[in-house]
């Protein structure tokens, strides 16, 4: 049913239309995990049989092209609905519960015949519940997932330990990086049910170790304690789909090999631009 080796661009043609693979990787090629998130999925940067024996093939498919995909989907559908309009997904994340309709502009009669004076705008609503709901379940794994890919790289393909700035983060935070590790793990070990296992830069600059339930993420500061908010510096998904096709329900197995094809090149992108920015 599925093909041992399965390229990332192959990957692409069987998602996109005739024609468009090509702009991506045109894209990919210019704006290489570019910051932010844009409302499409972004081209792995690696080909799907890279990542074993740790990651298998067949379920980086099935996550990369389904689970995440339908989410994409799910995303979209929500945001159509109430026609709102989005540049960066991320930007959702930390005002869900205050997201409001578009503005309609209303045309009376009067409005019409004074066509010089500026139109007033509507009066803004917050968002259906449902529709609310969903932005977080879908734009959250949307978020979530792109970053879970962005910090993956196969083995041997760059450092294996983390770099720089981020390495000094993590020792004036855990002591070591194996206490660091240990740390991360045992977090990923103990979270109950789906969920994600996370390095957060807080906004106060500490790094702190976190798990959140379903697809909410660290961002999302209306759904998680207020320690455990901030910026994630790394991604760990925790959801069965993520492994059980290889591992089963050994989470430790699959936590253990994730470590193995963990890009440390990105983890080091990723804490310069948040203590940039800070
Ligand atoms: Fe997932």
């Amino acid at each position: 049913m599925f093909e041992a080796k399965i390229s990332r661009r192959r990957m692409l043609a069987t998602l996109l239309p005739a024609g468009v693979s090509t702009i991506w990787a045109a894209e990919e090629e210019a704006r290489p995990h570019a910051p932010g998130v844009s409302l499409h999925q972004e081209a792995l940067c690696f080909d799907l049989d890279e990542l074993e024996p740790y990651l298998d093939a067949r379920t980086l498919k099935l996550h990369y092209a389904e689970h995440h995909a339908e989410h994409l989907r799910g995303l979209h559908t929500a945001l159509d609905e109430v026609d709102l309009k989005v540049g960066n997904v991320v930007s959702l994340m930390p005002c869900l519960r205050e997201l409001k309709k578009p503005a309609q502009v209303k045309k009376s009669i009067l409005q019409l015949s004074l066509a010089q004076r500026p139109m007033p705008t509507g009066v803004q609503q917050l968002l259906p519940e449902d529709v609310q709901r969903r932005i977080r379940l879908h734009g959250g794994a949307h978020v979530n997932h792109t970053a879970f890919w962005r910090f993956l790289r196969p083995r041997g393909k760059g450092a294996y330990g983390p770099l720089n700035s981020s390495a000094k983060a993590i020792s004036d935070a855990f002591g070591t990086f194996q206490t660091f590790k240990e740390a991360f793990t045992a977090a990923a070990l103990n979270h109950f049910g789906p969920g994600w296992a996370w390095l957060v830069y807080r906004p106060d600059g500490r790094l702190v170790v976190t798990t959140t339930r379903g697809e909410d993420n660290p961002l999302m500061k209306d759904y998680v304690d207020w320690q455990d908010e901030g910026r994630p510096l790394l991604a760990l998904d925790l959801w069965e789909h993520a492994y059980y096709l290889k591992y089963k329900q050994d989470r430790r197995a699959y936590i253990d090999a994730w470590w193995q094809v963990v890009n440390w090149d990105f983890v080091e992108k990723a804490h310069q631009i948040v203590s940039r920015h800070a």
